[in-house]
């Protein structure tokens, strides 16, 4: 029970990562605000989460509408009393829109930047003033490789929009470690999920796996499990700080 009392909002918690963590925190005592654009996956996690014996708040919205994002704070805080955990975890990776520079429209350049970039910041906007109230809290962050490294496919906005979660990373660790609020990030590697599963043949899932120190890809409880790890008071004296998950891409 490692986060027992605790109150996290999960965004993204419809599918991938985001499920898989939304399940294991409320294995471990969380109640987890499940937010999510797609309400019916949304609904198949808080079903799990209360299959076990779990608590669970479905909240259907947009990361990238600030209202949404303010009104699942306020019902989290309504349903809940209070909220320990931010986990901004909701993404896209839209590698048939968002390109190089050179390919990419701005109105495809502003969506990626919205989701990617705006969603983690109107999370943490109106989550960290509950936190403060809490006496303290971990906001988690998600990164990427693709911001660590160069691609010859690139993806620039996504690219962009994680990069500058790394700068986020940093100056909430700063402006909040007084208030006993921590922050970092997760930078995946290439995990299997619904988000992958459009560009990954069974073929190239193997090969992308043989290329990689570890032997295969990632799977989402490979990033479940740090992301409980920050989440939990094991910890307290880490902020502002990133941990790599990608089999030892980053190291070849
Ligand atoms: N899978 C990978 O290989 C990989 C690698 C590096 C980083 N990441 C990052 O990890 C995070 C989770 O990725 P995943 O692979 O679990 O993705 P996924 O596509 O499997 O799940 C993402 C979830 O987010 C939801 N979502 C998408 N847009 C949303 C929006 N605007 N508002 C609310 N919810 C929204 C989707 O409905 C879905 O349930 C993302 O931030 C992604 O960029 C993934």
């Amino acid at each position: 029970m490692r986060l027992k009392d605790k109150v996290a909002i999960i965004t993204g918690a419809g599918l991938g990562m985001g499920r898989e963590a939304s399940v294991l925190f409320a294995q471990e005592g969380a109640k987890v605000v499940v937010f999510d654009l797609n309400e019916a996956a949304a609904q198949e996690t808080a079903a799990i989460i209360e299959k076990n014996g779990g608590k669970a708040l479905v909240v259907a919205g947009n990361v990238a509408k600030e209202a949404d994002v303010k009104r699942c704070v306020e019902e989290a805080v309504a349903k809940f009393g209070k909220l320990d955990i931010l986990y901004a975890n909701a993404g896209v990776l839209w590698k048939d829109r968002d390109k190089s520079v050179i390919e990419t429209t701005e109105e495809n350049w502003d969506i990626v930047q919205a989701i990617n970039l705006k969603g983690p910041f109107f999370l943490t906007k109106h989550g960290i003033p509950e936190l403060q109230k809490a006496g303290g809290g971990s906001i988690i962050l998600v990164g990427s490789i693709s911001a660590l490294a160069g691609f010859s496919l690139a993806q620039d906005s996504y690219t962009c929009a994680k990069g500058a979660l790394i700068s986020l990373n940093k100056s909430l660790a700063v402006q909040f470690g007084p208030d006993n609020i921590r922050c970092n990030i997760i930078h995946p590697g290439m995990v299997d999920t619904a988000l992958q599963a459009p560009y990954l043949t069974p073929e190239k899932k193997k090969a992308i796996g043989d290329s990689l120190p570890m032997k295969r890809l990632g799977v989402a409880r490979d990033i479940a499990n740090a992301a409980l790890f920050l989440a939990s008071d094991e910890s307290c004296w880490m902020t502002g700080a990133e941990m790599i998950i990608d089999g030892g891409f980053i190291a070849t």
